[in-house]
């Protein structure tokens, strides 16, 4: 069932997708997912994402918490790229690089929206030179909500040659914020990650995962890997790195083994930038809670960020009249 819970304005709505295993709230602001309820083993609800009590606290910090990321979710260096001869500027927002879209990306637009059985259907149109990008971009994201499943389809069509590279940013802590995620074990089929550099933009090195704390091919607890000696760590303050997957389907799944509660992603998109919350600041989140570094896994499913450098043919460009059409499921597991 999916039903309008809240009006915080005449234009932003609070609507929950709600069945008997899972609770889901999301607003029209930033398509962003406000809540997740689900249980645990001993049927105990907890909210597994983190979020804010007010509002207006979406509207104007800056750790995108539960939000769509677009047109370019992470980095492009320097702000700057070349398409068809021409080259774009987009604002500078976080060091010398534009981050997640520029200053007001998706995260920070109102949606247009309706809701077609489980599903809620967003739609924006980015006009052409918003934040700096090309073409008129007409977009959708459908969420979907399905037993313990939430999908989201991203759609995208421009009538121009354009880059684009959407995520969410859904902050997960399985045991709902009782601790960090230190005991959280991660498995994620990847064999590479991208370097980084020291303002989080990938440097185009593409490093093997064997023998270093990021390989997750088979499980491993966060808390053992993220303070680990390593230069890439060091330079990231912790995991904030995109990783290649190795599999098509069900790339990461993430596991809290005293709630047993367990989250499955599984994406068409080629990658996934792994943050553990590395620059949460003590922030006032939900349920009056303060958020610290390492208080959540960010798996934010993606092309390679700043693809539009670093690939020869980079994935992230969406031609005039092509179809941008990707797939990102969360199933929320319990295991009793
Ligand atoms: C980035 C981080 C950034 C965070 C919040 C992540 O996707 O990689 O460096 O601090 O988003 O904006």
């Amino acid at each position: 069932m999916i039903q309008v819970i809240d009006k915080i304005d005449d234009k932003i709505d609070l609507i929950e997708m709600k069945n008997d295993d899972i609770t889901v709230v999301v607003s029209n602001y930033g398509c962003t997912i406000i809540k997740v309820l689900m249980k645990d083993k001993d049927d105990n609800v907890d909210d597994v994402v983190l979020g804010y009590d007010d509002f207006s606290d979406y509207q104007t910090k800056d750790a995108y918490l539960g939000a769509l990321v677009g047109r370019t979710a992470n980095r492009i260096g320097k702000g700057k790229f070349s398409l068809n001869g021409q080259t774009y500027s987009l604002p500078i927002n976080n060091g010398p690089n534009c981050l997640h879209g520029g200053i007001r990306g998706f995260s920070y637009q109102i949606f247009d929206y309706k809701i077609v059985d489980n599903s809620i259907e967003f739609s924006y149109l980015s006009k052409d030179g918003e934040e700096g990008y090309p073409g008129n971009l007409k977009f959708k994201a459908i969420y979907t909500l399905d037993k313990e499943t939430l999908t989201i389809q991203y759609l995208a069509t421009s009538d121009k040659d354009t880059i684009i590279n959407i995520t969410n940013h859904s902050y997960f802590n399985l045991s709902g914020k009782k601790e960090n995620i230190y005991h959280h074990l991660l498995e994620m089929k990847a064999d590479y990650f991208a370097c980084v550099d020291a303002d989080g933009l990938p440097t185009g090195e593409m490093k093997a995962v064997k023998d270093t704390p990021f390989d997750f091919n088979s499980p491993a607890y966060i808390g053992d890997r993220v303070e680990c000696d390593d230069e890439q760590l060091k330079l990231g303050c912790g995991f904030d790195h995109p990783f290649i997957f190795s599999k098509k389907e069900n790339q990461v799944v993430l596991t809290h083994e005293e709630t047993g509660r367990c989250l499955i992603v599984s994406t068409t998109l080629p990658g996934a930038q792994i943050y553990t919350a590395n620059y949460l600041d003590g922030r006032l989140g939900k349920y009056g809670q303060h958020y610290n570094a390492r208080d959540a896994v960010c798996i934010e499913t993606q092309n390679l960020p700043d693809a539009i450098h670093l690939e020869k043919e980079p994935s992230t460009i969406l031609k005039k009249g092509e179809v941008y059409d990707e797939k990102t499921s969360y199933q929320f597991k319990v295991i009793k």
